[in-house]
């Protein structure tokens, strides 16, 4: 579905990923590795907010890798960054109501309903200031504005960052159940990483910016080595 092809991209100059090939399936896809690796480059040069060097980006099948980020948004891509991911001095009604933005009044009343039903949580938050909610509150907010966008791959940068972990524990929960229930392609980079690998179909350890293992989440997760390679000790 989303697919990279020796993917070489950074800041400026400066080179921070280095040809990455991934393949994100339906399902969820788990990116984790040790900090700076290059996690959060990868959601940004694919989204098309980091510098590509050289290398692709597919999203089935077509290229998009010049394509500006609020064409991505149209074709169904939504990317939720680890911080600042909603219009913290908007309510939580305008920030859902901006996420439909250009949708039908009947369309745009049924995806705001849709997505409380799906974080009920929010529903007694509506006239609140976003930037006033708890960081859990704001997660949902995003991934709900994602739902109002009728997003079909999500981004998540580290949805859990911060939040305690029964908190963390039901965040997650949630990103399951847009795969389940909303059939989203869901791209998951993740600290908690016994946790995303329990809930992903697939993953990629990244470290210095190369793809160190790529396969069934499972897999990584049962690998006698596992601890050192999400350290980024490799032999
Ligand atoms: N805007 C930027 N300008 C220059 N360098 C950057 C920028 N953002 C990140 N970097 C650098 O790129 C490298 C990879 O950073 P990145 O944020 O992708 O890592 P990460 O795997 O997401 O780390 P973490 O787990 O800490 O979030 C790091 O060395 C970082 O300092
Ligand atoms: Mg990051």
């Amino acid at each position: 579905m989303l697919r990279t092809e020796r993917l070489n991209a950074g800041y400026g100059q400066l080179h921070i990923l280095f040809d990455v090939d991934i393949n994100v399936e339906k399902g969820i896809t788990a990116i984790i590795g040790p900090n700076g690796s290059g996690k959060s480059t990868l959601l940004k040069s694919i989204f098309g907010i980091a510098t590509v060097h050289s290398g692709s980006v597919f999203l089935n099948g077509k290229d998009i890798t010049r394509i500006p980020p609020h064409e991505k948004v149209k074709l169904g891509m939504a990317y939720l960054p680890q911080t600042e991911n909603v219009f913290s001095n908007l309510s939580v009604k305008e920030n859902l109501m901006i996420a439909g933005y250009g949708l039908e009044e009947e369309t745009l009343k049924d995806r705001i309903d849709s997505a409380l039903e799906f974080f009920p949580e929010l529903k007694n938050h509506l006239k609140r200031r976003a930037g006033t909610l708890s960081g859990g509150e704001r997660q949902m907010l995003a991934m709900a504005s994602a739902l109002v966008k009728n997003a079909k791959i999500l981004m998540l940068d580290e949805p859990t960052a911060q939040l305690s972990p029964k908190l963390a524990e039901k965040i997650l929960e949630r990103v399951q159940m847009m795969r389940d229930e909303k059939n989203l392609t869901i791209m998951l980079v993740e600290q908690n990483v016994k946790k995303a690998l329990e809930i992903s179909e697939n993953a990629y350890l990244l470290v210095s910016g190369r793809v160190a293992f790529s396969g069934k989440a499972c897999e990584l997760l049962s690998h006698p080595k596992f601890e050192k390679m999400c350290v980024g000790i490799l032999d």
